[in-house]
């Protein structure tokens, strides 16, 4: 059974299909609207979630389909001592599909390996979100015309973003790609993701802690929040959350076709100012990702069903 719990399960072909199919979607959404009739999808959130759970559920909704949700561990048998291997096994008896979200790093590959449907990782831990990269890259697409030669800095925590994880693990396949890592210094991105991606394929990149002086050479900034709930103790959050906070004042140096993106939820890292910029892309990321979850649950049922 086809699960996606990495954005390396997916090709690149495969992406640039997904991609493909995510403009007929915008172009002909009433072409798709029966496309899952009769389909069920089980929405599975053990940790918060608005955007996530909600764009895969209108997604759903807008291919023909049926949605059931665990919207809160607290009041579904996990909370009883239920494993996530067990839960994933009876849910594969009510949907066709499910979308899990789960503190723990490797919980949606363990339901993966367990259930019945295809399970779609929509936040495992500080590890993977290969959906939101998806919604990522359709932004890109759309503001760049696509995926090559450009340079993209990412910035804030490298540490805990999985988001920053899978973005860099996919764009890291497609030519011509620069990154410029900003972080402080206990932020850094994890030396699992810089060496796979980056350093084994002599991918260029440089690390450093100055936003305004990596801003001149940037075509994409990536805004990350600092991930609190992933903190040991509070004392460092506190220090560390209000490390790059993105201002019009900083954005002077920048190029004038920059695309500014950040996965939300923001905290202080993007001034309100900043939303009247033009090249403030993070609302449209919203709207990408309920598209390419359409895409990724039609390819996914699809293979399920041949
Ligand atoms: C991100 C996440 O959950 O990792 N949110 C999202 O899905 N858009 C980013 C974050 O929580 O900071």
């Amino acid at each position: 059974m086809r699960s996606v719990i990495d954005i390396l399960d997916l090709t690149v072909q495969e992406i640039d299909s997904l991609i493909a199919d995510a403009y007929c979607i915008i172009t002909d959404p009433a072409r798709y609207a029966h496309a899952c009739d009769g389909k069920k999808l089980a929405t599975l959130f053990f940790e918060p979630s608005t955007r996530t759970r909600m764009s895969f559920e209108a997604a759903m909704y807008e291919l023909g389909g049926h949605v059931i949700s665990m919207t809160d561990a607290a009041s579904s048998s996990a909370s009883k001592g239920e494993s996530v291997a067990d839960t994933v096994r009876a849910v594969s008896c009510y949907a066709d599909i499910i979308a899990m979200r789960h503190p723990k790093e490797g919980a949606a590959l363990v339901a993966a390996n367990n259930a019945a449907v295809p399970v779609i990782n929509a936040g495992d831990g500080g590890h993977c979100h290969p959906t939101q990269t998806l919604a990522d890259l359709l932004t890109i697409h759309r503001e760049k015309g696509g995926l090559g030669g450009l340079t993209v800095g990412l910035c804030g925590d490298l540490k805990f973003g999985r988001t920053v994880h899978s973005l860099i693990n996919a764009l890291s396949r497609y030519d011509g790609m620069r990154f410029v890592l900003i972080s402080p210094e206990e932020l850094k991105l994890p030396s699992y993701v810089k060496d796979a991606a980056l350093k084994a394929k002599g991918i260029p990149y440089e690390q450093t802690t100055d936003l305004e002086k990596a801003m001149p050479s940037l075509d994409i900034l990536y805004m990350t929040r600092v991930q609190r709930e992933r903190f040991f103790n509070e004392e460092d959050y506190l220090r560390l959350k209000d490390s790059y906070i993105l201002t019009p004042e900083k954005l002077k140096n920048a190029k004038n076709d920059l695309c500014i993106m950040h996965p939300l939820p923001r905290v202080n890292e993007i001034s309100t100012e900043v939303d009247r910029d033009a090249r403030a892309c993070y609302f449209k990321q919203v709207y990408n990702g309920k598209i390419m979850r359409m895409a990724l649950i039609l390819k996914l049922l699809k293979e399920a069903a041949e």
